[in-house]
């Protein structure tokens, strides 16, 4: 009979970081953070820049290691090494992902296919099962119609909208977004957010979101997490404190800080 150790929750945890300290050249960026995240949550992670967004997701990704002495870790679906066949419930949006090379010639339906290869079906042409996945992410993000379209000819909503698509081709359940909203007008990021946020309620995705409009994740994602070094906040996105209050704490942190970093 199976043990559960934490209690059976009503959602699946997705993620557990539990007082995660990552360090980058020497420097710890990112100090004493633990998150949990449900299955069908979508959270925003916001703050300044410099403020460990980025290293939280790569560690997450099991890219950058949490600094060892400090007995951090970071679990994602309860694994804290992941096999190949969780590493593909993970889908990875980097930051600036849609600026693609511009002189690659690539359709959008190619490039969403890209979001199906393996190093077990590379040499393998394109089956009925892979075609199927693309056509439907494609269809989740709304670019049946563009599929044929070459990216270059894409607006930057649209253009984002594919490279989430990727990542649902090759079956994420748990989708990382680096900063998505940079280079979209308003009228796509309100389309994007709304994507984003019917995944996690129809197809019960979960989707973890950096991004440094405060504002329009504000209004999206159920909830918050603003990170400075640490976790100031973390609640549902209208408890919020507001943003001169989120400076004061910066003033003081930045103090803080420049100690941890520079004194020894
Ligand atoms: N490759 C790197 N090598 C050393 N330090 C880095 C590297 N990348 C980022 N940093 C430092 O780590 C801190 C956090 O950076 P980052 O996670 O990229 O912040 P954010 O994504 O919130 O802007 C910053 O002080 C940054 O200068
Ligand atoms: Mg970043």
């Amino acid at each position: 009979m199976g043990l559960s150790f934490d209690g059976e929750k009503e959602s699946r945890n997705v993620l557990k970081v539990e007082n995660l300290s990552v360090a980058r050249s020497g420097s710890i960026v990112v100090e004493g953070v633990n998150i949990e995240i449900g299955e069908g949550e979508f959270v925003g992670l916001v703050g300044p820049n410099g403020s460990g967004k980025t290293t939280l997701l790569l560690t997450i990704l099991g890219l950058l290691k949490p600094v060892p002495v400090m007995g951090g870790r970071v679990l994602v679906y309860g694994k804290e090494s992941l096999s190949r066949g969780d590493l593909v419930k993970i889908g990875w949006v980097p930051q600036a992902a849609a600026n693609l090379p511009k002189h690659i010639r690539i359709t959008v339906r190619e490039l969403v296919r890209l979001g199906t290869l393996n190093v077990k079906n590379m040499f393998w042409p394109i089956d009925s099962g892979r075609s199927e996945k693309v056509e439907k992410a494609l269809e989740m993000v709304g670019l049946v119609e563009l599929a044929a379209t070459d990216v270059s000819k894409l607006s930057g909503g649209q253009l984002q909208r594919a490279v989430i698509a990727r990542a649902l081709a090759s079956e994420a359940d748990f989708l990382l977004l680096d900063e998505p909203l940079v280079g979209v007008d308003l009228a796509s990021r309100n389309s994007l957010l709304k994507l984003l946020d019917d995944l996690c309620h129809e197809e019960n995705k979960t989707v973890l979101m950096v991004s440094h409009d405060v504002t329009a994740i504000t209004q999206a994602a159920h909830r918050i997490i603003y990170l400075e070094g640490s976790v100031r906040f973390d609640g549902p996105s209208e408890e919020i404190p507001d943003f001169s209050s989120l400076a004061g704490l910066r003033g003081i942190r930045h103090v803080h800080g420049y100690e941890r970093h520079h004194g020894h």
